[in-house]
């Protein structure tokens, strides 16, 4: 998704300015073409250096800045830029952008470039909820800029309020929504359960299982990345929630079923990555179960089958996890449970284990044979998944 991408990363005066140097780094990793463009504030607090060695490319610090670059640098990175991110965006450069300013190289660019422009600002609490920068702020939404707002927490003057910069994760995640805005799932909504279901015990214990979301969270980010409108409904996992998408908190089988018959009510497609128990306890014990003397016996009751159960005019796609006679097991499934898609994946596989950042699938739709892939990323898994999706929303 950023592969190739050309990103003006525009680094303003902000004391956040070091964690720029973060996401330089990270967009570079991922295969963008990162050209960083620094105010002379930022410079004072960041050396262009940095930049230089993290992108690989030269650092643009002036209009003539630096010398071997033509003497419209401003246009050339501006046409040249897929988008234009400034981090941090400072209360100033908010202003001068929002009055249309350009006195320096950034705020150049900004005005001649077509491209879509993402501001991340970030400065101390009473500038940033000062009713000016709120204005300017929402001025520039109004003008289609993406603005990511900044989160509460300690400020660089040591007090707390808002004014943070959000995680560079959030930032990263933002980018990718923006640059796929176009994508081949625009205009659609999906709808993705990620994690293991959480049966509960009593109020310390439950019954859980090993997925560890991450299949589910790389088709919501992947749909994301292919501009759909995404709900991803998840259990707790270690996985940061990711951005640019509505997330729906859940821990049992039953809770889940509720936050999918709620967000089905308006969706292209269901796709049920979550591992969803099949059995809970018939009660959750009020107390903490104590020790006994003997044995411990709990009485499991059936959960909802939620794929089977839910009704509308939407794709349903379900995956099937199993050990052995993988295909015909999942075949099973999906017309037991009356799928248009079924994703099979062999989880007694060394390469494609609970957790782990690959995943080996075979994909079988209704009315096709199985489609088996070789090993790769779970992100890569994703968009192989969401391609069938397109095509069958067609
Ligand atoms: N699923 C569901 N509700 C359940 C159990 C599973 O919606 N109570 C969904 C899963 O999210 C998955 C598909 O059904 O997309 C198949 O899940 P899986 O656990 O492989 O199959 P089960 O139907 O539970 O059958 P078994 O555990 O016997 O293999």
């Amino acid at each position: 998704m950023l592969k190739n991408k050309t990103i003006v990363l525009g680094v303003s005066g902000g004391i956040a300015a070091y964690k720029a140097a973060d996401l330089a780094s990270k967009l570079a990793q991922a295969g963008a073409n990162v050209r960083v463009v620094m105010t002379w504030e930022a410079t004072e607090l960041v050396k262009p250096l940095t930049f230089q060695a993290l992108t690989g490319n030269p650092v643009v610090t002036g209009m003539f800045e630096p010398a071997p670059l033509s003497a419209i640098t401003h246009v050339s990175l501006a046409d040249e830029a897929d988008i234009v991110v400034i981090v941090p965006a400072t209360a100033n450069i908010i202003a001068k952008i929002a009055a249309g300013i350009a006195d320096d190289i950034l705020t150049c660019t900004v005005l001649a470039t077509t491209a879509p422009i993402v501001l991340s600002p970030a400065m101390h609490n009473n500038m940033y909820v000062n009713p000016v920068t709120q204005e300017n702020i929402a001025r520039l939404k109004k003008r289609g800029f993406t603005i990511i707002p900044a989160v509460h927490g300690r400020l660089a003057s040591g007090s707390i309020g808002y004014g943070r910069l959000p995680e560079i994760t959030e930032i990263m995640g933002t980018i990718q929504q923006t640059l796929g805005k176009n994508g081949d799932l625009a205009g659609k909504r999906i709808v993705v359960t990620a994690g293991g279901t959480q049966e509960v015990i009593d109020p310390v214990r439950y019954i859980g299982n090993r997925s560890s979301g991450k299949m589910g969270y790389a088709l919501a980010e992947a749909a994301r990345d292919r501009g759909s409108a995404v709900t991803l409904i998840t259990t707790p996992t270690a996985l940061g929630i990711p951005a640019g998408m509505e997330t729906v908190k859940v821990q049992s089988a039953i809770e889940m079923k509720d936050a999918v018959v709620k967000a089905t009510a308006k969706t292209d497609a269901l796709i049920m990555a979550a591992a969803v128990a099949d059995y809970m306890p018939e009660t959750a014990s009020a107390q903490k179960i104590k020790k006994g003397a003997g044995g411990l016996t709990l009485e499991l009751v059936k959960t909802p089958d939620i794929l089977s159960e839910i009704k509308g005019k939407f794709l349903k796609i379900g995956f099937a996890a199993e050990t052995q006679d993988l295909i015909a097991n999942a075949q099973k499934k999906l017309t037991a449970k009356s799928l248009d898609m079924i994703v099979a994946n062999d989880v007694s596989a060394k390469d494609s284990v609970f957790g782990s950042d690959n995943n080996k699938i075979t994909i079988i739709k209704k009315d096709g044979k199985p489609q088996a892939l070789p090993l790769m990323s779970k992100r890569e898994a994703a968009d192989k998944i969401l391609d069938n999706v397109v095509k069958l929303l067609k």
